[in-house]
């Protein structure tokens, strides 16, 4: 478990957007791949790598202090599965439709997406008969998109990607991505991209985390390995006039624990929408651009794992059985900094057949298919997947009326 200390071992680093200085505000200590599901009987030691968070003096972009080289995280095995969520599938549908309806209207148009995963998004473009490319480097997933109807070029979304799709493709009318912009360090490049691939009316559009949700609901377990920015309004609008565009809408989401969309197009293009300025406007009255929320954040996030651990080493004494809901990526920072192993959870259950079999990183708690979770109950469950909640709890509550409880770990350890 990493040492409770408040000051983080390397205090400051250069913005990877504005190359201002970095204050470091949060360490949770060294940490493994949020992904890297181990084969049981794998026996070579396991990439870790120090989790450092911190916040931009000049630009105001939360970030992390040190980079994972791309390939470790996303490649042919990458087990994480868009679809695994109806919510989400949902959502994702509803955000084609939405294109479609308002974008991909105009005479031969065209969408392309990076970070496509398994195809949860641009299947119901493909449905549609529009014009469309997937880029993402993890070609497991891709394959699951293909089966789907989706084209995808098996790459990484960076300047020369871009400028090759626009060459053979033509330039794209909308450019989007889910979750996966605040997985790219290199903004520059991405940039230079967008640039050379869309048209001059098109938008980029974005979803990823909102720090200010991450601040308000303690959520620190969004910290890992591939959520390399944190963004708000404020740090996207001056990354976006660095690199020559306009933040034109931001429209906040109420999934994956808090997320906000920003449209972004070239200067003039668009009329900026009215909630642009007022979510700009709540960033600077609650001080997002200084030192007091994030240091007040850390203080929030050791408490919590001070409650966590105490809780869990409590049931242990007692003897009482506690396991694991959802193999998320977040679970990973949970596990590695709190010190959580099977010793405390003895199984995690998900959905996941590619996580199935196989053990949790860093702490290797085992990973089960959810079906246990029904057939051998637990009276504790602790709930890493708290961001699709609604979802889980409709679909189990027969856990509830048998007895069992739900711990939950943000905003504070709560067991009901
Ligand atoms: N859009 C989906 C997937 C998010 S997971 C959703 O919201 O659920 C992030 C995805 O981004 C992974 O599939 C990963 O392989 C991909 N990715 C990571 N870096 C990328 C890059 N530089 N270009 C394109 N895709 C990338
Ligand atoms: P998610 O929270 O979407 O993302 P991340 O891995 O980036 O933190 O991951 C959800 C995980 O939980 C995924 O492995 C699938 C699993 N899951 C279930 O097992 N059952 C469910 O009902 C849902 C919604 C997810
Ligand atoms: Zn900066």
């Amino acid at each position: 478990m990493a040492k409770p200390s408040a000051r983080p071992a390397q205090p400051a680093a250069a913005c990877r957007v504005c190359g201002g200085t970095v204050s470091a505000f949060l360490d949770l200590g060294r940490q493994p791949l949020s992904d890297a599901f181990r084969k049981p009987d794998e026996t070579a030691q396991e990439f870790s790598f120090p989790l450092v968070v911190g916040n931009c003096r000049d630009c105001s972009m939360t970030q992390l202090l040190h980079e994972v080289p791309r390939e470790r995280m996303f490649h042919a095995e990458y087990p994480y599965r868009s679809s695994g969520s109806t919510t989400m599938t949902a959502h994702f549908t509803a955000v084609a439709e939405r294109f479609l309806a308002h974008e991909l209207g105009g005479a031969d148009p065209f969408i392309v997406e990076i970070g496509s995963n398994d195809g949860v998004m641009l299947r119901t473009v493909a449905a549609a008969g529009v014009r469309h490319l997937g880029v993402d480097p993890s070609s497991g997933v891709g394959l699951t998109a293909q089966h789907g109807g989706v084209r995808v070029r098996d790459d990484f979304f960076q300047e020369s990607t871009a400028r090759d799709i626009a060459a053979t493709e033509g330039r794209a009318d909308v450019i989007y991505a889910a979750n996966t912009f605040c997985h790219i360090p290199y903004v520059d490049s991405i940039f230079a991209g967008i640039d050379a691939l869309l048209r001059p009316d098109g938008i980029f559009v974005f979803e990823d985390p909102y720090i200010g949700d991450i601040l308000d609901r303690r959520s620190f377990d969004q910290i890992y390995d591939e959520h390399f920015y944190f963004f708000s309004a404020t740090s996207v609008r001056a990354m976006a006039r660095n690199f020559g565009f306009e933040l034109v809408d931001v429209e906040r989401l109420e999934v994956h624990g808090g997320e906000v969309r920003y449209t972004l197009a070239r200067p003039g293009r668009r009329r900026a929408d009215a909630r642009v300025a007022a979510l700009l406007d709540a960033e600077a009255h609650r001080g997002l651009a200084g030192p007091e929320p994030y240091e007040r954040f850390a203080r929030e996030v050791y408490a919590i794992r001070e409650d966590l651990r105490t809780l869990l080493t409590g049931l242990r004494e007692q003897g009482v059985r506690v396991v694991g809901y959802g193999a998320t990526a977040k679970s990973a920072t949970v596990n590695n900094f709190c010190g959580i192993g099977p010793d405390l959870v003895e199984t995690v259950y998900d959905t996941t057949p590619e996580k199935q079999g196989r053990l949790t990183p860093g702490t290797h708690i085992p990973v089960a298919p959810m079906a246990g979770f029904r057939a051998d109950p637990a009276p504790y469950a602790l709930l890493y997947a708290w961001n699709h909640e609604t979802e889980i709890l409709a679909k189990e509550s027969a856990f509830r009326e048998a007895g069992g409880r739900w711990i939950r770990y943000v905003p504070e350890v709560r067991v009901d």
